[in-house]
């Protein structure tokens, strides 16, 4: 592939406590990955966007496609009963593939036209629905992974699969999904209350044996996790159960983790398994605010989330401007000794953060994925604008604009919008 330049104001986080910047600059893709970034203009295709905003393509490290249909309703309820009263219902309706054509097609068209170009995602049980899915996100340009959800216990029946038919179901998902190139299977059990423990063995066999990743939920909710202390006598925590299970490690991702304690603290650093920090998802479901100062101190790898349809929203600029309402006022009421997370911090977890389960993805350092979108964000409406720094754009872009006037978009080198 010949080697392309993109001309801009270009913008990322190496690390977390600042931004990395150059005005006027030219982004050198080759083969698919960041070759340099640079203020001199490179011998190559140039694609001038004039002094737009150009940013990594931010990362989604967990949500429900298939939760999609009813994202901003229904959340008046904590998880528990939030999951049996509307969740459950409406996965239901993905046995029916035609149905799943219908919702999935609209969930990739939206998610294509948002900053996001890496996800990890979780469908339903439904073997065929969540083929149809992957090939919807594959043909919407995004990359990453889509789970076929297992769930043998404590669900409604027309949502819970026997132990034999949520493993064959499983074998059969990872043999049907080889074809896709850019969207990968991941293993995906629900949480600990819908899986038995003999899935969970063979689920952790599986992704052994297949060399998969592993998603699912961690210490969301107070119930949630009383109701797993009961299920697991035997294990010391939640954290452990899934530790013991065989599935922490540097390729799984554990949805929330707002109420770890110390040990399981320990478990997610010591194993390098992933946090998706939801802040959304957690105000609107009243579940908590995860401790992310703590998390990021002890080590652990962070990215953030929308958890659609716990968060109502696809856009992950909104993660970054709730990411840091919601570590503000858990500052503020809890622990006032160390700080709030800051704009670059935030922007850094939706980037290179949480990029980094996807390889080296999230930042313009060269060898990385050239993700990349393009912003016009020269029709904001504030008559500071002229007098604004490239981050101080960038914030107010995520603020007062998110996911709107973006005029391209990369994913691995390749434009997809
Ligand atoms: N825990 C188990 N299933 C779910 C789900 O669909 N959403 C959220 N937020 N938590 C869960
Ligand atoms: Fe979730």
């Amino acid at each position: 592939m010949a080697a392309f330049a993109i001309h801009g104001d270009i913008i990322w986080t190496e690390r977390p406590e600042s931004f990395s910047y150059i005005e006027n600059g030219y982004l050198v893709v080759k083969d698919g990955k960041i070759l340099s970034v640079s203020r001199e203009k490179p011998q190559c295709e140039i694609i001038d966007t004039g002094s737009s905003l150009v940013i990594p393509g931010l990362t989604d490290l967990h949500l429900h496609a298939p939760q999609y249909a009813f994202a901003g309703l229904y959340m008046d309820e904590e998880l528990l009963d939030w999951l049996n009263h509307h969740t459950f219902p409406e996965e239901g309706k993905y046995a029916d593939t035609s149905y799943a054509e219908k919702a999935y097609s609209a969930f990739a068209s939206d998610l294509r036209k948002t900053a996001t170009t890496r996800v990890s995602v979780f469908g339903t049980i439904h073997t065929d629905s969540t083929l149809l899915l992957m090939r919807k996100l594959e043909e919407a340009g995004l990359s990453g992974f889509v789970g076929k959800v297992n769930m043998d216990r404590n669900s409604p029946d027309y949502l819970t699969e026997t132990l034999d038919e949520s493993i064959s179901e499983t074998e059969r998902f990872i043999s049907e999904s080889s074809g896709f190139e850019y969207i990968k299977p991941i293993i995906t059990p629900r949480f600990i209350p819908s899986c038995s423990d003999e899935l969970m063995k063979a689920l952790s066999r599986l992704s052994k044996e297949y060399n998969l990743p592993i998603q699912s939920h961690l210490d969301e909710n107070l119930s949630e996790i009383d109701w797993v202390r009961e299920l697991c006598p035997w294990s010391d925590s939640y954290g452990d159960a899934y530790y013991r299970y065989s599935m922490l490690g540097p390729r799984s991702i554990m949805a929330h983790c707002v109420w770890l304690n110390d040990d399981e603290i320990k478990l997610m650093r010591n194993t390098g398994a992933y946090i998706a920090h939801s802040p959304s998802s957690n105000a609107n479901l009243s579940s908590g605010i995860a401790p992310v100062r703590k998390y990021l101190e002890a080590g652990i790898n962070i990215g953030l989330a929308t958890d659609v349809a716990g968060g109502s929203s696809l856009s992950m600029f909104r993660m970054i401007q709730d990411a840091i309402a919601c570590s503000k006022l858990r500052w503020r009421f809890d622990d006032t000794s160390g700080k709030a997370l800051k704009f670059s911090e935030a922007f850094y977890l939706a980037s290179k953060g949480g990029g980094s389960f996807f390889g080296k993805t999230g930042s313009f350092e060269s060898g990385y994925d050239a993700d990349i979108v393009v912003i016009d964000d020269s029709k904001d409406s504030t008559v500071l604008y002229d007098s604004l720094s490239i981050p101080e754009r960038l914030e107010f872009y995520t603020y007062r604009h998110p996911d709107e006037n973006i005029i391209q978009k990369y994913v691995q080198g390749r434009r997809v919008l």
